[in-house]
């Protein structure tokens, strides 16, 4: 299944992804700006690994390979939630360094949120951005989330206390769609 959206095609990640993935991957300025676990350096076989663990279950997809003219621009993936909160999913994602501030984030954020809300029975979507991280917070902005909450000191991220924003959009207020 791929998601086509304003010039950008979202499709599930393969296994012939790995070499491009860790080129991109591999971005001090990526790493440090989501929740650990992006390992910095990134390599190739950090790329096949992860491609391992996430390929068996993403059938329906939730995460996606951005690409632009058939190049690979970005991952963006959705984690539902489990428990009392299993009517929302949270999104995250990063773009090549090589292609920001042309509003590929923007338009895959739309992308799969649309998509969230048209394929699963959901009400809210969620991401959680470091509050110093401002093209994401724009691009959440953009794509018509709604800043919900600051949570003050709320991560540790390389030894250093920060805030998080919480931006969420629900399902009956959602002004997108995708066919
Ligand atoms: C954050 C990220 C996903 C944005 O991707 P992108 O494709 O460049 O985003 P977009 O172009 O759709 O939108 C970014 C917006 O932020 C703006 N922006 C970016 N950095 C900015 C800064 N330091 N100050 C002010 N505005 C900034 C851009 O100008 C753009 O807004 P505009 O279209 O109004 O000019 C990308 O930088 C990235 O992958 N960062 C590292 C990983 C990451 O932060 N992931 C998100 C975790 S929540």
């Amino acid at each position: 299944m791929e998601l086509s959206f304003e010039g950008i095609i979202l499709r599930p990640w393969a296994f012939s992804d790995a070499f491009n993935l860790a080129l991109i991957a591999n971005n001090k300025k990526i790493a440090d700006n989501i929740r650990d676990g992006l390992p910095n350096p990134y390599s190739l076989e950090d790329a096949r690994e992860w491609l391992n663990q996430i390929l068996p279950e993403n059938n329906p997809p939730r995460f996606f390979a951005i690409t632009l003219d058939k190049n690979l621009v970005g991952n963006i993936g959705i984690v539902a939630k489990t428990n009392i909160y299993r009517k929302n999913f949270e999104i995250g994602f990063f773009i090549s360094e090589k292609f920001w501030g042309r509003g590929i984030a923007t338009k895959a954020i739309k992308a799969v949120t649309a998509y969230s809300f048209r394929d699963f029975d959901i009400v809210r979507v969620y991401a959680e951005a470091f509050s110093d991280n401002i093209g994401s917070r724009r691009a959440l902005e953009k794509a018509g989330f709604r800043l919900e909450a600051t949570l003050k000191h709320n991560i540790i991220k390389n030894g250093i206390i920060k805030d998080s924003c919480i931006y969420a959009v629900l399902k009956d207020e959602l002004k997108y769609q995708i066919t």
